[in-house]
């Protein structure tokens, strides 16, 4: 991206385009003690106070940075590597991330460890890095102490609370307000799809871990809703288009969300998808399209449930998972409450805790 100066406009060559930069574009990137509060890089005045009627009188490149005198009085010096990183209009750190397809054969996977300075590490900005390209990590030797993962969360980002609380306890109990709270198995499954937003990050941390069974396993939607596009279309497109009820009831709230399975982007890239069989409500819709409806979503469902797609491995004390909510499925074997103690205590974070982290480190390590 090069700028130049042509008769008092400012013009940028990406290689493919040479496009005039907007006098008024340059005039609200004002920095100095008048214009911009240093420590936090706020602006100090509102840009729609302003005459949109902005002209430059002169402007002049020297020494990677572009001074500006523009017709209402206002001289401005702007680093030239600011303006053109600006200029490509989107998020380049996480969307550079581009997620790696898996299935039931991924197994070069790179566990990560705890230690005291994670938070601030490099090898904190690698963790996040693999957790967008894959959509889950795993860390070992995570203190196993009761609601240590609020800690954890909160030294990423912020902890998202729900109606199950700060964090939930995943372990059976009697009279369960949700399955999960039980010792039966779970198919592969999204979380809290009724909620609006959804959470978008499960932390799950295994406190202990000594039944048979209680196996966890992860699916991995994005690369299922991919193979589904290739291999019927229809029914991507339908899942893509109808949308659901999610539904969640206990004694203090009713829940509901209505969305589409598949949830794509403005672009029909792949945003999220959402998957809870004991949750979902279809609306009452043409005959014809319902048809084509439930038997795209029997093959989703058979799809999130084949063992192409799996993987299952055991969670051991002092375990924690990280896992996208809106790209990967869940769930986990059944096990025997007889015979030992599961205590699993999960949260969840949203991606502006991540994304927000992976920046800072990014900046940090100058990477
Ligand atoms: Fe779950």
């Amino acid at each position: 991206m090069k700028l130049k100066l042509n008769k008092n406009k400012v013009f940028f060559n990406n290689g493919l385009v040479k496009k005039e930069i907007h006098p008024f574009w340059l005039r609200e990137r004002a920095t100095g003690e008048k214009f911009l509060d240093e420590r936090t890089q706020q602006r100090l005045f509102d840009p729609s106070s302003l005459n949109i009627e902005i002209n430059i009188d002169k402007a002049v490149i020297k020494d990677n940075y572009l001074d500006i005198d523009f017709n209402d009085g206002v001289s401005i010096k702007l680093k030239i590597d600011n303006i053109t990183s600006d200029l490509y209009n989107e998020d380049k750190v996480i969307k550079s991330l581009n997620k790696i397809k898996w299935n039931s054969s991924l197994t070069d996977i790179k566990n990560f460890e705890y230690k005291d300075n994670l938070f601030e590490s490099k090898e904190m900005y690698d963790l996040l890095v693999q957790f967008y390209q894959y959509g889950f990590v795993i860390l070992k030797q995570v203190p196993n102490k009761e609601n240590f993962i609020l800690k954890f969360a909160n030294s990423i980002g912020s902890v998202r609370k729900t109606n199950f609380g700060e964090c939930f306890n995943v372990k059976s109990k009697p009279n369960a307000n949700d399955l999960a709270y039980t010792s039966l198995a779970l198919s592969p499954h999204t979380d809290n799809p009724y909620r609006n937003p959804v959470p978008c990050i499960q932390l799950l941390h295994c406190i202990k871990n000594n039944v048979t069974g209680g196996l966890s396993t992860l699916v991995d939607g994005f690369t299922v809703t991919n193979d589904l596009k290739k291999e019927k279309p229809e029914f991507y497109k339908i899942l893509t288009e109808v949308k659901v009820k999610f539904k969640f009831i206990d004694k203090d709230v009713i829940l509901e969300n209505w969305c589409p399975l598949i949830e794509l982007n403005i672009d029909k890239s792949f945003k999220q998808v959402r998957f809870s069989p004991r949750l979902d409500y279809v609306p009452v819709i043409d005959k014809e399209k319902l048809n084509l409806f439930y038997k795209a979503r029997k093959k989703l469902s058979d799809m999130y449930n084949s063992e192409k797609y799996k993987i299952e491995f055991k969670l051991k004390n002092e375990d924690l998972i990280m896992m996208d909510n809106y790209r990967l499925l869940h769930g986990r074997t059944a096990y025997e409450v007889n015979e030992g103690e599961r205590f699993l205590q999960g949260c969840y974070i949203d991606y502006d805790s991540t994304e927000g982290k992976l920046r800072h480190l990014k900046r940090k390590f100058n990477f």
